[in-house]
């Protein structure tokens, strides 16, 4: 039982800071994003993955060979090692694919040539671009087993979303949906300390490598109040059928105090400004595409509607990026067990650049809990307990 000394305890670490960072700024109140001091509207209009996962790493946007020269790697990176390919193949259908790629990450050192377990920055800049190109390689090469097709190579003159897609599929993608993805990833690419990146950086601040804090934040992206939340959504979204079910649906569910998955999200009390730009997508797509497509499109944007009319401003609970991202990835022909997957890949840069800024002044994260149990209790030999 508390008693007068118990200490004040904040549940979730709410607005708790733990360190500071050059990397990433989220405003909440306002709805606004930047990477590196670089809006997330500047970037998702005018840069690609590629030179946004440069931002984050190097702090800064490359001149025209650095950025080459960082793609290049990249892209090799996402050219696997057989070994990688045969433990993929041995897990295909066996486990979810959230669940091969974070088995596949903690495995990647037995196929690296990087000297792994090092404390060297340089090292560790290597490893970055290894882990963000591999991560993308396993998630695409995953995604052709789905399509029960084999492993196919990287085309080396493209770009990371371009190649998941054609590695995914074994044919060459549509401009206008490889473009779609390479916002998303870059949408996706970073948000300061949330749950994935603190349990990144918690793994590494033990001075564990680099490939396990990785595997770390790979494990806390999977549940549904984070990274999981865009396949819920899209259950939901299906699960609704018929956009003139969505009003019942949202009223029944919220009766029954349930969550709406995309909706809430513990620094945005506003609308997410990543959301704002994945909307603007499906206004796009509205047109032209599948009956699917056209569906999830119109249930979605009811469900926003009535969603911000009940929760918006009175509760501050707004669409958050994993809401709308289901009738995109739809559009895109990516299967629902490879959204969060993809997240991950999206997420690796903005993880990898944590780490290693944290370990520029590494201190061991170990915080208190409050015990509130019983002591002293006299121990019973096992055969007088009751
Ligand atoms: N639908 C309905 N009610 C909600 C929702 C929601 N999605 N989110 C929060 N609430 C309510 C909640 O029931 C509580 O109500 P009350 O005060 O009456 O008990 C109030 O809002 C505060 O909720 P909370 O759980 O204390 O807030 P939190 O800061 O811990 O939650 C969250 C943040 C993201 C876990 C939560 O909003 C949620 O569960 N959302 C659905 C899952 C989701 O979309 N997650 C993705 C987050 S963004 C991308 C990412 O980081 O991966």
């Amino acid at each position: 039982m508390a008693d007068s000394s118990t200490p004040t305890i904040i549940k979730g670490l709410e607005g708790v800071y733990f360190t500071e960072t050059k990397i990433c700024k989220v405003d909440g109140l306002k709805g606004r994003l930047w990477y590196r001091g670089y809006s997330i509207e500047s970037l998702a209009k005018n840069s690609s993955f590629e030179e946004v996962s440069y931002l984050i790493l190097y702090g800064r946007l490359p001149k025209k060979d650095e950025l080459d020269g960082f793609k290049a790697r990249l892209i090799s990176s996402m050219a696997l090692d057989n070994g990688i390919v045969e433990l993929l193949k041995s897990l295909n259908g066996k486990m979810l694919p959230m669940d091969i790629l974070r088995t596949a990450v903690s495995a990647m050192p037995a196929f690296s040539e990087k000297k792994v377990y090092q404390n060297d920055s340089e090292e560790h800049i290597a490893e970055s671009i290894e882990i963000i190109g591999r991560i993308a390689g396993v998630v695409a090469t995953i995604g052709a087993m789905m399509n029960n097709l084999g492993y196919s190579k990287p085309d080396s003159s493209r770009g990371i979303a371009y190649n998941i897609l054609y590695m995914m599929t074994g044919k060459k993608p549509e401009e206008k949906a490889a473009k779609m993805l390479d916002v998303m990833m870059i949408l996706h690419a970073e948000h300061s300390s949330n749950a994935s990146t603190f349990s990144t950086i918690v793994a590494g601040s033990t001075m564990a490598d680099l490939y396990s804090a990785i595997t770390a934040g790979i494990c806390a992206l999977k549940g549904p109040l984070h990274g999981g939340a865009d396949e819920k959504a899209l259950d939901m979204m299906k699960d609704i059928g018929d956009p003139n079910n969505t009003e019942k649906y949202i009223e029944d569910a919220l009766a029954g105090k349930k969550r709406i998955m995309g909706f809430g999200h513990r620094v945005y009390k506003t609308y997410d400004p990543r959301a704002k730009v994945i909307k603007a997508y499906l206004e796009d797509i509205q047109n032209g595409s599948t009956m699917e497509v056209q569906t999830l499109t119109a249930i979605a944007l009811k469900a926003e509607k009535l969603m911000i009319d009940k929760l918006g401003e009175s509760k501050g609970i707004w669409p958050n990026v994993d809401f709308f991202s289901g009738p995109v990835y739809t559009y895109i022909g990516i299967p629902k067990s490879l959204f969060t997957p993809l997240f991950a890949a999206s997420r690796s840069p903005g993880w990898c650049a944590h780490m290693l800024e944290y370990w520029q002044d590494n201190r061991l994260i170990r915080p208190l809990d409050y015990y509130n149990g019983q002591l002293d209790i006299p121990y019973t030999p096992i055969d007088q307990r009751k």
